[in-house]
């Protein structure tokens, strides 16, 4: 980091970072080992699991990487803050490294607010952006100083007004995630019609109506969603002045992707299209844009190395084997959920004759089930007591895992 190379105090480099966040931050450091391609093994993680003995499952972050994407997203979209979505990875190596590049970041619970806080993060830099929010849990964060709040609902507005007056907030609204990965619909964000009438509500309550937010869902393999809710998002910045009330902000969330089993688009495809949906439907009068990615941070910097516990077939002639791992859905492979997420595998053995197999995890539970309609093959030398990579895990992963299910540890995680 260029900031750090200067000897600047930690105090003095995160000032520095943030006055020059466009010109000067955005330079990649070029001591950062990247793999190849994007989300193939990072080296310095290769390095590693070669050089320990790791109790498995584990996983490896390699928090330069994750500097490399701030970076690069940044780079991509100067116009934008970001605030890096804590529940994607919160590892306090992952949040100080963030918060001195300058980084923002989104909270979704006081857990989340005291990390950011105790690594030194001020509370300007914090946003709450849980819609579903306890009313102790919003005084709380007013008290520690967050005056950025998200909500989809009059209740939830109704809370924010009490426990938080003053505060800036923004309404999520309803947008297709057809085309997502790990969809975010349904359970968040309203109605545009209704967000019209909920910000005039605020502002009406002497909250600071700021903006706009949604997401189009995580990873998000649909290049146009993002012009269809920017689109409606510039319609309702219209109808809203009309009532006198003139928002700031546009939040475009997360939804920008790691690299799983298939190809994506590259994040300069994902930054073009926002940036031309922008003008297209805003002109040149933008407003603030925020994104909060998570993933696409965080995702590609870690390897999770586990371990072959069994492999067994259902009957004689049986054309599928079954490959049991050390973890599965309840220890960190979570969105492996109606096979959403498709992690890519490598083995000691790859390039070696494969076939079709179903992989599950250890515990006693029969939804642990990690791919069985979806087609696998691994290879047939494949046994008990083989390390198997996983790629691209440093998102989603540590945080998912259960506490003591079954009686096996959470999972393992190192970040170098
Ligand atoms: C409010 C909010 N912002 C951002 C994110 C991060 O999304 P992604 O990991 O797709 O970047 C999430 C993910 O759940 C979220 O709920």
């Amino acid at each position: 980091m260029l900031a750090t190379k200067l000897g600047l105090s930690a105090r003095a480099r995160r000032y520095f970072v943030r006055t020059t966040q466009i010109s000067l931050v955005p330079e990649p450091a070029e001591s950062i080992r990247l793999p190849e391609q994007q989300g193939d093994m990072p080296p310095r993680v290769a390095d590693y699991i070669a050089a320990h003995q790791l109790p498995s499952p584990c996983l490896v972050v390699d928090v330069d990487i994750v500097e490399h994407s701030y970076v690069s997203m940044t780079r991509a979209m100067p116009m934008a803050t970001i605030y890096y979505a804590v529940k994607a990875n919160p590892a306090e190596s992952i949040i100080s490294r963030l918060a001195e590049l300058g980084s923002n970041f989104d909270t979704a619970s006081p857990g989340e607010i005291d990390l950011c806080l105790r690594l030194g993060v001020s509370p300007s830099r914090i946003s709450y952006g849980n819609t579903i929010k306890k009313q102790a849990d919003i005084a709380y964060a007013y008290s520690r100083g967050i005056r950025m709040f998200a909500f989809d609902s009059d209740a939830e507005l109704e809370k924010i007004a009490v426990s938080a007056p003053g505060a800036k907030v923004y309404c999520r609204i309803l947008v297709d995630s057809e085309g997502a990965e790990w969809p975010l619909s349904r359970k968040f964000g309203c109605d545009p019609e209704m967000a019209i009438r909920l910000l005039v509500r605020a502002r009406d309550m002497g909250l600071d109506a700021y903006g706009v937010s949604f997401h189009v869902g995580s990873q998000q393999t649909n290049l146009s969603q993002w012009d269809g809710a920017i689109g409606q998002v510039a319609a309702l910045f219209e109808t809203i002045a009309a009532r006198g009330i003139h928002l700031r902000m546009i939040n475009l969330g997360g939804g920008f992707p790691s690299r799983y089993r298939a190809r994506v688009h590259p994040l300069i495809d994902y930054a073009q299209t926002v940036m031309q949906a922008m003008v297209r439907h805003f002109g040149t009068a933008l407003p603030e844009m925020i994104l909060e990615p998570g993933r696409s941070l965080v995702g590609d910097a870690g390897v999770i190395q586990a371990e072959v516990v069994l492999v067994s077939r259902k009957s004689e002639n049986d054309d599928k084997r079954w490959v049991y791992l050390d973890i599965g859905k309840f220890s960190g492979l979570a969105e492996t959920m109606d096979e959403s997420i498709k992690y890519r595998f490598l083995t000691p053995h790859d390039g070696t004759p494969s076939g079709p197999v179903v992989v599950a995890g250890p515990t006693c539970d029969s939804a642990d089930i990690l791919y069985e309609k979806t087609t696998y093959e691994l290879p047939l030398a494949l046994k008990a007591g083989d390390k198997v990579l996983i790629l691209s895990t440093g998102a989603y992963t540590t945080t998912y895992s259960a506490i003591g299910f079954n009686g096996f540890d959470p999972l393992n995680a190192v970040c170098i």
